[in-house]
Order: structure tokens, then sequence, then C-alpha cells
């Protein structure tokens, strides 16, 4: 699949001939200065909570791509609330089929609230289904032991991880993770973005490698073509 990263958590990914934007936060993100946010396609928008770095960007980019936004019924509403309607609203354990795949709801644990500071119901976590590749999209999560079940549900050929600690889990916990869901490809995101978030990238590759992991760090703006 076909991976482009807009900085922090926010990737585009193609998936069956179709755009699927995750967590979109481009224009308040210094690192991702180069990003022209107005040429960002998205045929879906995937959001796993309601904080101001997941959804700065949600709003414009869903009323100019008119993208069907996937996420927790709470935010859905919100959304409903800023005139966008085409929204399919969904909650942990569910499963629904796009036309692209299937997405699979899964536990994050964190917290969720809109940046007016209305109600963002629970976070969540994705997992990607295709005729393809199966990926976890992970959003803002400490590790837990949840992710055991991810392992055993199905097969996920790479996985997109936080690891800058502070707000979530970092690089050491991450290995576990990768552990708990049985996938040795781990992309890298939520690191760098703000001060309480740098990591040392190269040690973060090299702890990741010494644990029997690939650890992918884009650069912003860079696209990748990632495998099983
Ligand atoms: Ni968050
Ligand atoms: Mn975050």
């Amino acid at each position: 699949m076909n991976i482009t990263y807009f900085g922090h958590s926010c990737f585009g990914i193609e998936v069956n001939g179709k755009h699927i934007l995750f967590d979109p936060f481009i224009s308040p993100n210094e690192l991702a200065s180069t990003i022209d946010v107005t040429t960002v396609k998205a045929d879906y928008i995937l959001v796993s909570h309601g904080h101001e770095d997941h959804i700065a960007d949600l709003v414009s980019i869903a009323k100019r791509t008119n993208a069907k936004i996937v996420c927790n019924w709470e935010i859905s509403v919100w959304l409903n609330k800023q005139g966008i309607s085409n929204t399919h609203p969904m909650n942990i354990g569910g499963k629904w089929k796009f036309e692209f795949g299937d997405v699979k709801c899964v536990v994050a644990v964190h917290s969720s609230s809109m940046p007016d500071g209305s109600y963002g119901g629970n976070p969540m976590g994705f997992i990607i289904e295709s005729d393809r590749e199966n990926f976890y999209y992970a959003g803002d999560t400490a590790l837990t032991y949840d992710m055991k079940l991810i392992g055993d549900y199905r097969k996920v050929d790479f996985a997109f991880l936080p690891i800058g600690n502070n707000f979530t889990m970092g690089v050491d916990n991450a290995i576990i993770a990768a552990e708990f869901i049985k996938c040795t490809k781990i992309i890298g995101m939520h690191y760098d973005t703000f001060e309480n978030i740098k990591i040392e990238k190269d040690l973060a590759i090299k702890k990741f490698n010494n644990a029997g992991n690939e650890l992918i760090l884009f650069e912003v703006g860079e696209v990748k073509k990632v495998t099983k």
C-alpha cells in the first residue's frame, strides 16, 4: 500500500483505489509546513479521537472533499453540528464493510474531548482489513493487554503505533505492543511534534531492531510503499 505521511499521526493510505486519511492535523503543525492542506486527498477520513492534534484540519478537508468520516458517535454528532453530514459513526468492538475493506474499531486507552470542550466519546484504534493487506492504526493509546486480542484476531501486516511517550506509550512499550499484536513491521507516529514527545530516532530504530522488529519512520511529505 502507498502511504503518505503528513506529520504527527496523519497518514494518507491508498486502499483499493480509495484514499483513506487518518487523524488530519497539518496546518497547525510547524513540522508539516511544507504540506499544502488544500491538496490532501480523501475519500474517507478515519478519526481516532477528538483532540486538536488529530482533527485540526478535519472540518476543512471534509468540506472540500466530501469524504466520509468514520469516527465514534460523539464526534459524528459534533461534526453534524459543524454542517458535516457525511459521517459513519461506529464504536469500539464494531466492524463495518466499506468499499475499500472492513474497519473494526478497537480499544485505545487515552481520553477524548473536542476542541470546544464538548464530550468526545471514547478514543479508538482501527483494524483495516483489505483483500491485500491488513493493518492496525492504534491512535493515541497506552500499551494495553487488549492488544493481545488484535494479535489473536487477525494477521496484521503492519501497524501504526504512537512512540512519542508522555501522552501515549513510548518506544519501549510500543515494542511490547508489537509483540502483543504479533506484528514486526511498525510505523512510528505521534513523536517529535511537540517538545514533550521528542524522541531519539536512531535509538528507537535500534531498539526495535534488537527486538526483532522493523521501525519505519517517515519524513513529512514522504511516500513509501509498505507491503506484507
Ligand atoms: Ni490525544
Ligand atoms: Mn494526540
